[in-house]
C-alpha cells in the first residue's frame, strides 16, 4: 500500500512518532512518503506556507500537535484546503503535552473528523499520544500498532 503521512510538528514530538510509524509501515511492506507541513513562521504566523499535493496515496495519515486545546492552526488550514479523492482512506495522529484527552486531544481529533467529512474521506484509525504521561513510550508503541493495522 502507498501511504502518505502529512505532519505538522514544531518541537519534533509528532515528527518523531511519524518517523517510527514510517519504519513500522515499511517493515510491513508498504511504501511511505512523509510530507512536512510548513507554517509561514511557527512562532508568529502559523498560516500554511503552501498546500502540498495529496493525490496518489492509498492511505493518508494526518499528524499534528494540539495547540491551545485545539488542532494546530497549520493542520486545520491544510485540511480545509487539501484536495483528495472521495472515499480516501485516512487515519489520524495527535500528540499533546497534557495527560487528559479532554485537554485538547479529543477536540483536535473531532476537528479533523469534521473537516474530513467535507472531503467524504473514510476514517480508519486514530490515536492521541500524551507526551507528559509516564506511559508515553507504551502509548507510542500502541499508536504504531493502531495506525499500521
Ligand atoms: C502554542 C502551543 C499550545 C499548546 N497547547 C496545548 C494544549 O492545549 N494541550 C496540550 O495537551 N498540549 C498543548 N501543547 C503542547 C503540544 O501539543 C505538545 O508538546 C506536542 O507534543 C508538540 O508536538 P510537536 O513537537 O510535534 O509540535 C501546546 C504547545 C504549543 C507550542
Amino acid at each position: 500500500m502507498k501511504y502518505g503521512i502529512f505532519v505538522y510538528s514544531e518541537s519534533g514530538h509528532t515528527l518523531s512518532v511519524v518517523k517510527l510509524l514510517k519504519k513500522e509501515l515499511e517493515g510491513l511492506g508498504n511504501e511511505v512518503k512523509v510530507i512536512t507541513l510548513e507554517a509561514c513562521n511557527p512562532k508568529s504566523d502559523k498560516r500554511l506556507k503552501y498546500v502540498p499535493d495529496a493525490a496518489g496515496y492509498d492511505h493518508i495519515i494526518f499528524a499534528s500537535p494540539v495547540q491551545g486545546f485545539s488542532l494546530s492552526q497549520t493542520m486545520f488550514e491544510f485540511l480545509t484546503k487539501v484536495k483528495m479523492p472521495k472515499q480516501q482512506l485516512v487515519s489520524l495522529l495527535i500528540t499533546q503535552h497534557l495527560k487528559k484527552a479532554w485537554l485538547g486531544g479529543t477536540r483536535s481529533l473531532n476537528q479533523m473528523k469534521k473537516l474530513l467529512l467535507a472531503h467524504e474521506a473514510k476514517l480508519m484509525n486514530e490515536y492521541d499520544v500524551h507526551w507528559s504521561s509516564k506511559e508515553r513510550e507504551e502509548q507510542i508503541q500502541e499508536a504504531l500498532k493502531v495506525l499500521s493495522s
